[in-house]
């Protein structure tokens, strides 16, 4: 197998050895650490990470060698929440919300969610794929390697399935690690107005075993929110998955606390996605449970809303991962390091916390910790490295700058 080997690396981060490892995900004190190697090499044997150290002790040969130059290499980001496949865009919704109307007030209206759904019903599968190959690219070049991609623009058995096939098809032929999710509880669909168990059933009776026969997701999700599903019915939803092998990964807490952190941890779920309103309670029941706390900070960047109390769960040692939430309505960006730097203003979590949060915590939240997150021997090598900086907070600092120069995804340079 091809070795490719990296030198003059002026800090390999987020460095695993038998000595020095830590439980995934990590919490509290593993949070806040990032170990690291100065003046640093890598050996890539095929896909996967060969070996690492100091320049000192550098091979003298590999079969194809990069110079780094002082660059600063870290893991690839691990973006454990999008919808990354979808139709067109909502910037009118955007002025809309310039002009005074609130995100909830526009999907009342019909917009928002049905806005989406209702283009890409109109999409064939080929175009969508085309529009989601575009933005995987895209995100590729600003260092993420491994992605959660979800459904949810649907809100039809066969139009749902139509967005997952394409989510399996960009997973077959992207270098990137993708994971799949179910979403068809996203929205009522106006057809289902007055009648919303029989909705609920379409997702539980004939969507969930459908997506499961085929293999074309590895988890349920369902937007536990007031105005969309209660939290009974996501517990109907998350049972129904996990009947079929879908484990929950749920968006719960964006506006109103209701109940369905609890429900998910009580399912066992490997996630609860968005929680900008998070009371005390939900913190106690989220520090003592295995369920990742994903955080979603350019949402409420984006609608110009409130963020979630990162500090409090942090210091309450609750697992928490970072992610962009990349969609056309409430975040039209798959930038993972502008969510670094949200977090570590927004969010006041430091440097250290945040490239947790964004590698090794967000490879957790895809149940991919064990391949991917750090550089660990064995561990598969996506990498990404960066121009000259002088410290590794710089990289949340400097919130506009490019400073990914070369992203490495299975041992491959893209
Ligand atoms: O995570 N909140 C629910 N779903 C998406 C937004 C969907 C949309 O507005 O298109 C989210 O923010
Ligand atoms: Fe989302």
């Amino acid at each position: 197998m091809a070795t490719l080997l990296l030198r003059n690396i002026r800090q390999l981060v987020q460095t695993e050895t038998e000595a020095q490892t830590w439980p995934s995900p990590r919490r509290a004190e593993a949070m806040r650490v990032l170990p690291s190697v100065d003046d640093a090499w890598l050996l890539i044997e095929g896909e996967r990470i060969l070996d690492f150290g100091p320049m000192s002790t550098c091979p003298e040969r590999a079969d194809e060698v990069i110079d780094v130059a002082g660059g600063t290499v870290l893991p690839a980001w691990c973006d454990s929440h999008t919808h990354l496949v979808f139709a067109g865009s909502r910037e009118t919704e955007f002025v809309d919300r310039i002009h005074g109307l609130s995100y909830e007030e526009i999907a009342r209206r019909g917009g928002g969610i049905l806005n989406s759904a209702r283009r890409l019903q109109d999409a064939s599968e080929d175009d969508l794929f085309e529009q989601a190959w575009r933005r995987l690219e895209e995100v590729k070049g600003y260092g993420t390697g491994a992605i959660e991609i979800k459904s949810g623009y649907g809100l039809t058995l066969e139009a749902e399935l139509k967005m997952l096939r394409v989510a399996k098809r960009l997973a077959e032929q992207s270098s990137l690690s993708i994971k799949t999710t179910l979403l068809g509880a996203h929205a009522l669909p106006q057809a289902f107005k007055n009648n919303r168990e029989d909705f609920v059933k379409l997702v539980i009776e004939e969507m969930i075993p459908r997506v499961a026969d085929e293999g074309l997701a590895e988890y349920i999700d369902v937007f536990c929110e007031k105005n969309f599903f209660s939290v009974a019915e996501a517990d109907q939803i998350m049972a129904a998955g996990l009947r079929f092998g879908l484990k929950p990964k749920i968006h719960t807490n964006q506006f109103n606390s209701m109940g369905g952190i609890q429900a998910a941890v009580q399912r066992g779920a490997i996630s609860v996605d968005h929680l900008e309103v998070v009371n005390q309670e939900e913190i106690d029941c989220l520090r003592s449970a295995e369920t990742i706390a994903t955080l979603l900070p350019s949402a409420p960047f984006f609608l110009n809303d409130h963020y979630p109390p990162a500090r409090e769960m942090l210091d309450a040692g609750v697992a928490i991962a970072l992610a962009t939430d990349f969609n056309p309505g409430s975040t039209p960006s798959g930038r993972m390091p502008f969510v670094l730097s949200l977090a570590c203003i927004k969010l006041r979590m430091t440097p250290e916390e945040a490239i947790n949060a964004a590698t090794i915590n967000g490879a957790a939240a895809m149940e991919l910790a064990d391949e991917l997150g750090s550089i660990r021997v064995g561990k598969i090598a996506n990498l990404l490295i960066t121009s000259p900086i002088s410290s590794l907070a710089y990289i949340p600092y400097a919130f506009g700058s490019d400073l990914v120069k070369k992203v490495i995804l299975r041992g491959e340079v893209q």
